[in-house]
């Protein structure tokens, strides 16, 4: 029978209620996580199942009979899915469906079904589910694109749906990656996208800040006044006030707001005020902008630590927590952040310690943007060449015999 007109939409609340699923192959794979999580009472009616359809029912997850469909299977059943892999068997099982009035979906014949299954995904306590008008017109890779652009929207932030949406009170504390804006999170875009006021620092995704509606207020963080305050007691301040005012606050910070972030400060400064705080990780410059330009910070057979060093003080500063004579013995990978300055000083300190002058070292500068690049040295080389090279921070330093691979196989 052609469906002339549109399918209606309806969501089935199928906990604790029957539900046979014939055919334990890969439709079935597809389609049982979502019974499953719907708490539906699963019976599986198949001689074999795939691997992971078997381990649903090991785990308890649904009941599974090892034989082919029988006349009488559906009984009782609130909904079924047809799919095994005889034509002759869906026929007759989805004969009996229409029988006994339970609901069917035929993976093989959708003009035979009874119902269908939309193309379905989940953003943030909303399902979305995509349905084709008609049997003939059923494009299944069409209304998969269409659910995947809708819930990518509502997940990035890039679909705004402002009237029912469950804003975040107080202040997230975002990291935004090492800069290039397809390296935040997609928390971290979302939050962005919903914020009243965003608080941002002068390294991480500073293109996203261009795409926000004109009635956002950015901050920059580095711009605060600060008076009679330390500048991150000014932008604690900032927070607290702007979040006191009911306004969603984004902290926008670059990498991982825990990484050198002075993320903790901000947090316990919310705390005490009493204002909530989320905080969303962020992918950090530490490895990702090793990797950006093709350093790998760990290699089997090669490095099996890396440490990430803070090198804004000198070794011999009073200040400085690191104990470079430790790092020194280490055979994997050193990570330097804010260490342009001081590598010189780091670099004999490490080398008087005992780490061989021709380790190698790379240093990238503004690594995943469009102005990355990467200068080679050695520890015994590298305070000349960050002169000769004019490297400037941000730059992440890498000191390591990964800084010294090559991505080409050995010949
Ligand atoms: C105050 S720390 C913040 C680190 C940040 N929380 C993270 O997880 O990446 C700033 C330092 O991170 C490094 N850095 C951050 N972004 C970078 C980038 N895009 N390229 C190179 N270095 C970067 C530089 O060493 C810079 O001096």
């Amino acid at each position: 029978m052609a469906a002339e007109h549109p399918a209606y939409p309806v969501g089935l609340r199928l906990t604790g209620r029957r539900t046979v699923v014939l055919g334990g192959g890969q439709v079935a794979q597809r389609r049982l996580p979502a019974l499953i999580a719907a708490g539906a009472d699963i019976t599986l009616i198949s001689p074999s199942a795939t691997p992971s359809v078997e381990a649903m029912a090991d785990a308890g997850e649904l009941t599974w009979h090892r034989r082919t469909y029988a006349d009488g299977d559906l009984a009782e059943a609130w909904y079924a899915l047809i799919a095994t892999s005889d034509p002759t068997a869906n026929a007759a099982a989805s004969a009996e469906a229409e029988r006994h009035r339970v609901w069917c979906v035929r993976s093989d014949d959708a003009d035979a079904a009874t119902a269908w299954t939309p193309a379905t995904g989940h953003s943030e306590g909303v399902t979305v589910a995509v349905l084709t008008t008609e049997a003939k017109g059923r494009d299944p890779r069409r209304t998969a694109a269409i659910r995947d652009a809708v819930v990518a929207g509502l997940r990035d932030g890039t679909l705004v749906a402002p009237h029912h949406r469950t804003r975040t009170p107080g202040v997230a504390l975002v990291g935004g990656g090492p800069g290039d804006p397809d390296l935040i999170t997609v928390r971290g875009r979302r939050l962005l996208a919903e914020a009243d006021v965003v608080i941002a620092d002068r390294l991480g995704p500073r293109d996203l800040l261009n795409e926000l509606p004109p009635h956002v207020e950015v901050i920059d963080a580095a711009k605060i006044p600060y008076g009679r305050f330390m500048a991150q007691e000014a932008i604690n301040n900032a927070l607290i006030e702007h979040a006191k005012q009911g306004k969603s606050v984004v902290r926008l910070k670059g990498g991982d707001p825990f990484v050198f972030g002075r993320g903790m400060e901000e947090a316990q400064a919310l705390a005490e005020a009493g204002i909530p705080c989320t905080v969303v990780p962020g992918i950090s410059s530490s490895i990702s902008v090793p990797g950006a330009a093709g350093i790998p910070v760990t290699h089997r057979g090669v490095a099996h630590e890396f440490t990430v060093v803070s090198g804004h003080v000198a070794p011999d500063d009073e200040r400085s927590l690191v104990d470079w004579a430790a790092l020194a013995r280490l055979r994997g990978t050193l990570v330097i952040l804010m260490g342009v300055d001081k590598i010189g000083r780091i670099a004999e300190t490490l080398t008087a310690h005992g780490k061989p002058g021709d380790t190698p070292v790379a240093l990238v500068q503004e690594g995943t943007t469009a102005a990355q690049r990467r200068v080679d040295a050695t520890l015994a080389t590298v305070a000349e060449a960050v002169r000769s090279h004019e490297v400037r921070p941000p730059a992440v330093i890498v000191i390591g015999e990964v800084a010294g691979m090559n991505p080409a196989p050995p010949a």
